[in-house]
């Protein structure tokens, strides 16, 4: 495993994290495999895990709290995430700090999260949807600077709302967030733009997420891929999302080098970008997590490949079923 710095905060994270909402919020989860799958990643040297208070209620946070107590000997770093208090995903513009995240909610959410970690202090610490308008406000900026006094996170993240990067701009440049967590991936590669060259500047940490484009990068879902009702996916992949995502991930078919997957074409393209710190793929077999951290080898992509796969740039508007 390879490591890179996570901005100001200077911890030395794996370019591979783990991302931890389908082990506790999707279906099939088993809990014997997610705790191996952990395991394992956290022997192949994964020190990043993205988790929230939201994946659950809790039941993610909790499996983290587990991890943590098995390899207590590790340095492991946690990433958490406040839910808005409306409990409404994505925000809208009209929506205002205090619908989503007054002070005492930031407060009282990260109590909740320390207990479910079963820790003294947060590692990074999120607002787990956000509006720039709300850039400004003191009073968000108080309580986060208040809970790092006190000890109770180390650092703050926003997490902007799906195809929504450029929605916390003059946030990052209050000075008051360390990291920001945004989808990357081939298909989304307009974080580049605007929002990856003013982390730089900034040094703010950056987690790329959703690196499978919730499943399609991996080349394994089809036209005719269902879930089950209660299965967040069946409310993302309706027929107009599921059909276009299948038809993008299938012109990439032909790119896909010979003794490689899809899904690791999809992180190596990530990691060809040295500004993002760590990838967060959902993962919940060990054998993903093998496959997952072994592309952190140095290796990359061919230039030539790289520069096709950029040409898989697709940029999407939120809509309704995008969530
Ligand atoms: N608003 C937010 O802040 C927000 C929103 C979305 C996601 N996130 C974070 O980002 C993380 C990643 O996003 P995501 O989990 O939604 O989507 P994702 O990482 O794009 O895709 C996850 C899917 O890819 C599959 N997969 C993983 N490795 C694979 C491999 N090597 N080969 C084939 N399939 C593989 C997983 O299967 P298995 O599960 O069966 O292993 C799962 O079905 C989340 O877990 C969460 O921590 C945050």
């Amino acid at each position: 495993m390879k490591y890179r710095i996570f901005g100001r905060t200077g911890w030395k994270v794996s370019e591979i994290g783990y991302g931890m909402w389908g082990l506790a919020s999707w279906t099939g989860s088993e809990e014997k495999e997610v705790d191996a799958s952990l395991d394992l990643a956290v022997e192949l040297g994964c020190n990043f895990f993205d988790t929230a208070w939201a994946y659950s209620e809790g039941l993610s946070e909790t499996i983290a709290n587990r991890m943590l107590k098995r390899h207590a000997d590790k340095q492991l770093y946690v990433a958490t995430k406040i839910p808005p208090k409306n409990f409404i995903w994505p925000s809208k513009r009209e929506f205002t700090l205090d619908a989503c995240f007054p002070p005492d909610h930031i407060v009282e959410y990260t109590e909740k999260s320390l207990k479910n970690l079963g820790v003294d202090t947060i590692d990074l610490q999120q607002f787990h949807v956000w509006e720039d308008g709300w850039a400004e406000d003191e009073r968000w900026q108080e309580a986060v600077s208040r809970l790092k006094e006190q000890g109770k996170i180390r650092a703050v993240g926003v997490s902007v709302n799906r195809w929504e990067q450029n929605n916390c701009l003059q946030t990052l440049k209050t000075g008051h967030i360390d990291a920001v967590q945004v989808i990357y991936n081939i298909f989304d590669q307009a974080p580049e733009d605007q929002l990856f060259p003013l982390c730089k500047e900034m040094d703010i940490g950056i987690i790329a997420r959703v690196p499978f484009d919730e499943g399609t990068l991996t080349g394994n879902l089809t036209k005719d891929t269902t879930w089950p009702e209660d299965d967040w996916r069946s409310t993302y992949f309706v027929p107009e999302n599921l059909e276009s995502s299948v038809e993008h991930a299938d012109s990439l078919r032909p790119l896909v080098p010979n003794g490689m997957t899809m899904a690791e074409m999809a992180l190596r393209f990530i990691l060809c970008n040295e500004t993002v710190s760590t990838i967060i793929p959902g993962m919940r077999k060990a054998q993903h997590a093998r496959q997952n951290i072994g592309t952190s080898d140095g290796n990359g992509l061919t230039k030539d490949l790289l520069a096709e796969l950029k040409k898989h740039r697709w940029d999407r508007e939120p809509t309704w079923w995008s969530q």
